[in-house]
């Protein structure tokens, strides 16, 4: 197909996710190598939000590649039901990396589904049925896990599950009372959630769903001592502690994943994206021992026919390999660094910036009409006049492309990204953000 037969079909044949579908004009993607792709005219566009956070070792990673093919010479396919070696593989691969409490993986396709069947493991574990979760949280578009989710894009699901109760996030930027500590903050939002919990009938409630780190909704960061409230609040109440790290996974952070930043071990871990980096799609539950041992006897009514796909564990297994053999952690944090002393200089300079908030290559600027009243600038769940849209637009323009989520600017470019080149990007978003009137 001509580059214009691709958007044509495209628009024509394909529905398009979270999007009115008139007028859409996708690019038409001819590849990509490292932190860059391009289109059909040869522009060259740097991937600063790693596409959706998932391609985290970039495009074109020729180890992830070559993995795929060896095992698509050996078998494409195979049920969960027979014994696999890249599944048997990957999984024990992930339990080695993960706290010493859990024990065995579940795989899915992604990470909604990672969520659902976290989720039906509590409820069958604890035989209670209510299920916490944040409204500044995104856990997939799926019934149950868009209704854990807590921003917009669950409104359509409503009337929501019976049972899923939602909290409000440790988001201090946004919160009217002043906290003269981290530790301070904490200790209210664990005691506010305590008290939901009582209200709730603490013996009914199976789980607390967290992303460890809010990803999309803006990169919103526990303050110290708040998960540890959170689990000690679930270590009271014999209730499950699911950190949902599809997003805060495999490196983002500087740690492999996201609650390793604190002093905590949850029950369930889900995953997905930078498992594989997009190279085939692939999700799991990452469970505790405890819970493992309770499945011996109890029957795991969870199954997937595509549950520990050959293909996606063998990418699976190479990009665990490429974390560590590189050391892409080091990177992350050597950059990410680099990335947060200029997000904080962006601060200082544009008006329009309210706040960054960055961990690792995991990165948010909220932008707001007016510092002191922190007015967002655009209204909450709402973007009429296309303001953030057009942001986005005049930095796809110079070749920097992310997206936007409400007010804010997402920054979160592949993992082995060099100094030099985010350096050469953030330049970018620095003439944009020179642009936007506070
Ligand atoms: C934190 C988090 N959980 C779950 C999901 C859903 O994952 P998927 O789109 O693979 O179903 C996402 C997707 O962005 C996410 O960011």
């Amino acid at each position: 197909m001509t580059p214009e037969e691709i958007t044509r079909t495209s628009t024509t044949y394909n529905l398009q996710s979270w999007s009115k579908q008139k007028g859409l004009n996708p690019i038409p993607v001819k590849g990509g190598e490292g932190i860059y792709f391009w289109d059909h005219s040869g522009k060259k566009y740097a991937d600063m939000s790693s596409q959706l956070v998932n391609l985290n070792l970039g495009h074109g990673n020729r180890a992830i590649i070559d993995a795929i093919k060896d095992q698509a010479e050996k078998y494409c396919y195979i049920s969960p039901s027979y014994g696999s070696e890249p599944r048997a593989e990957l999984a024990k691969m992930l339990v080695e990396l993960m706290p010493d409490n859990i024990g065995k993986v579940f795989f899915t396709n992604a990470g909604a589904d990672a969520n659902e069947n976290a989720i039906k493991m509590a409820r069958m574990y604890t035989g209670r049925y209510k299920v916490f979760s944040r409204y500044r949280s995104y856990h997939g578009s799926t019934f149950g896990a868009g209704n854990l989710t807590g921003e917009p894009r669950r409104y359509p699901l409503e009337p929501g599950i019976p049972g899923f109760v939602k909290f409000f996030d440790p988001y201090i930027y946004r919160e009217p009372i002043e906290f003269a500590s981290e530790e301070a903050a904490s200790a209210y939002y664990v005691a506010k959630l305590r008290e939901q919990v009582c209200y709730e009938g603490s013996d009914k409630v199976a789980a607390i769903v967290m992303e460890t780190i809010t990803g999309s909704n803006g990169i919103i960061i526990p303050p110290k001592g708040y998960l540890e409230g959170v689990r000690k609040i679930c270590d009271d109440y014999g209730i499950m502690m699911i950190c949902d790290e599809v997003m805060a996974g495999f490196g983002r952070t500087g740690k492999m994943f996201g609650f390793q930043n604190w002093n905590i071990k949850p029950d369930l871990v889900s995953f997905a994206k930078g498992v594989t980096c997009g190279y085939v799609q692939l999700g799991g539950v990452a469970v505790s021992k405890k819970i493992a041992a309770f499945f011996d006897d109890n029957v795991l009514s969870c199954g997937l026919t595509y549950s520990g796909h050959p293909l996606a564990c063998a990418a699976g297994i190479a990009c665990v390999k490429y974390y560590t053999e590189h050391k892409v952690l080091d990177n992350v944090n050597k950059v990410g660094k680099t990335l947060g002393e200029i997000l904080e200089a962006m601060k200082k300079k544009h008006e329009c910036v309210g706040d960054v908030r960055y961990i690792g290559l995991f990165a948010a600027v909220e932008l707001v009409k007016n510092r002191k009243t922190k007015e967002p600038l655009v209204p909450y769940g709402k973007d009429p006049d296309g303001v953030m849209k057009g942001l986005v637009g005049k930095l796809a323009q110079k070749g920097f492309m992310t997206y936007s989520h409400e007010n804010m600017i997402l920054v979160a470019p592949p993992l082995i990204i060099t100094e030099e080149q985010l350096r050469e990007e953030m330049k970018k978003l620095d003439e944009v953000l020179g642009e936007v009137k506070a």
